[in-house]
């Protein structure tokens, strides 16, 4: 029996589309450019510094003059906006770092606005990266004597931070602690500062994860006791992540986040279906990783591995997809 042999079964074979790259060309519905890709830079003290992040190959901290040069090889290579982490020589309870008017990030804002201004710069807005203990916030002793991040304490330092950034030049802010509430707190910090017309790009729904481990080491954050799960979701939960979109959106969010995303595309979604705001995906260190290290090993081919996992949050909804490929997306894309 013939497929055609089907009662009903339509004349149109769909295969047909398929047999040559031309035709595929043709109807492609789903295309990877560079118009919404983000590439994540870590920045850290010193000069001359490029330092390999070994769990991300092809991924360094650089200092400020060597980010330079990196941004502007990323800006040639047509790619719209970089991703700000820091890395500070310092850490403390307090985070002081995070806000610094001299601080490891403002400084690098700066020089970047100054060499290459029409690259877009997003900074994350999160104390981890500045904190002795390594966690998202203030860490002060609950009622049942656990240790555990404060929340509305951070809530100021957050702002803080976030001030600090769009007064260096930042473009876009971008906070990823998960603290309730500090959207808002970013929102009316930037307003009563001047900087109104500074958007907020947040990670709204960000699950607590084991697919962050790469960049742990990249930025140097792996809390130091417990973990992040009473401040991140938990991965169970899809109702609650559009509950914490809802949220953002209405304190004022201008872009939501998911994150991470390969496992979180049901996520993405239901984001842009039902709220239908730009949706960014972050495609998180252990996405990377794992590709990078199967593609070593000889088990796949890494750019059918990155382009296929891409194209697959495109079609999911994002508009936005921060990438540690994404100046190998734009290379792949001119070949
Ligand atoms: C910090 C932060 C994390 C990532 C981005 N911002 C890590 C974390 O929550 O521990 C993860 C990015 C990645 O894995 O690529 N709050």
């Amino acid at each position: 029996m013939s497929h055609m042999d089907c009662p009903g079964f339509p004349a149109t074979r769909l295969r047909r589309l398929r047999a040559t790259p031309a035709l595929r060309r043709l109807v492609r519905e789903t295309r990877l450019t560079t118009d919404g890709l983000v590439m994540p830079l870590f920045v850290r003290p010193g000069k001359g510094v490029r330092r390999p992040i070994p769990s991300m190959p092809g991924n360094c901290q650089l200092s400020v003059d060597e980010l330079v040069r990196e941004a502007r090889a990323i800006h040639k290579l047509g790619l719209p906006a970089v991703l700000l982490f820091g890395i500070p020589d310092k850490k403390d309870e307090k985070a002081s770092g995070a806000y610094a008017k001299h601080g490891i990030v403002q400084s690098a804002v700066r020089a970047l606005k100054d060499a290459v201004p029409e690259l877009g710069v997003i900074t994350d807005v999160c104390l981890c990266e500045y904190t002795s203990h390594g966690h998202c916030g203030i860490v002060r002793k609950r009622r049942d004597g656990a240790l555990d991040v404060d929340n509305d304490a951070t809530l100021e330092l957050l702002a803080r931070s976030a001030v600090s950034h769009a007064e260096a030049g930042a473009d876009i802010v971008a906070p990823s602690d998960m603290m309730d509430g500090r959207v808002a707190a970013i929102r009316r910090a930037l307003d009563q500062h001047g900087f109104e017309q500074t958007p907020i790009m947040s990670y709204a729904a960000k699950f607590a994860s084991g697919f962050y481990g790469p960049f742990r080491e990249a930025a140097e954050s792996l809390p130091r006791f417990g973990d992040r799960r009473t401040y991140q979701m938990d991965y169970g939960n899809a109702e609650e992540a559009l509950r914490e979109v809802a949220l953002d959106i209405a304190e004022g969010a201008d872009i939501v986040m998911v994150k991470p995303g390969l496992a979180y595309l049901d996520v993405v979604w239901r984001v842009k279906e039902r709220f239908g705001c730009p949706t960014a995906v972050y495609n998180v260190s252990g996405e990377f990783g794992m590709v990078k290290a199967a593609a070593k090993n000889g088990w796949l081919e890494e750019r059918g591995g990155g382009e296929g996992m891409l194209t697959g949050f495109r079609r999911a909804g994002a508009d936005i997809i921060l990438t540690y490929w994404a100046k190998d997306v734009a290379r792949w894309l001119r070949e």
